[in-house]
């Protein structure tokens, strides 16, 4: 078996579980979603967003890219981050990084990796808010380890900051942003507890 038919295979066969557990799962919800989360994540494969918090389709609205960074310009965030704030009403954002992010490790080098380049230099200005302290840290790989977490609080700072959230918290809708991080090690999350500066200080 080729590799995509492998895929087809794997398709069926995870549809037809789904719906011998529950019956008239996938016509429930083909007519609507209403997740409660919006997980704005890194594309590195080894971090799934539903698969890590364990939950099924239609739980979890979802937006990825190199490094989960939220650039204030970036129409398909931004986009995203509307239609979760004002059509599906999400509760929570969680912009989840995770510890050994390539991108986070390609910012680090001096070298060029082409285009990404203009990708990676917010993650460059990052580690220029914060380079006394990332300095400071003698350890190479626990500077990138903190590089990722500071990646995570500046991406939250970034979600609090657009319109969309700070018009709903104008408007009284009840909508947490939080900033996590995964472990590639053993597969767990860590809440870095920047939950309440979302809270429309910024
Ligand atoms: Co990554």
């Amino acid at each position: 078996m080729d590799a995509l038919n492998l895929l087809f295979e794997n398709n069926r066969e995870w549809a037809e579980k789904i719906a011998q557990e529950q019956p008239g799962f996938f016509e429930q919800l083909s007519k609507q979603q209403n997740p409660e989360y919006l997980w704005i994540g890194c594309s590195d494969s080894r971090v799934p967003a539903n698969e890590i918090v364990n939950l099924p389709p239609g739980e979890v609205f979802v937006h990825r890219n190199i490094a989960n960074v939220v650039v204030h310009t970036d129409l398909n965030c931004l986009s995203v981050i509307q239609y979760a704030v004002d059509v599906l009403k999400v509760k929570h954002i969680i912009v989840c990084g995770h510890y050994g992010c390539g991108g986070v490790t390609a910012a680090m080098e001096p070298d060029s990796h082409g285009l990404i380049d203009n990708w990676l230099r917010h993650i460059r200005d990052i580690y220029r808010f914060h380079i006394s302290e990332l300095d400071a840290i003698e350890d190479p790989a626990k500077r990138k380890d903190r590089l990722c977490e500071l990646n995570v609080i500046e991406q939250v700072a970034n979600v609090c900051n657009t319109t969309m959230v700070s018009n709903a918290w104008k408007a009284g809708q009840e909508l947490t942003v939080h900033g996590w991080i995964y472990r590639l090690e053993d597969g767990l999350l860590q809440d870095l507890d920047v939950t309440s500066i979302a809270s429309g200080k910024l």
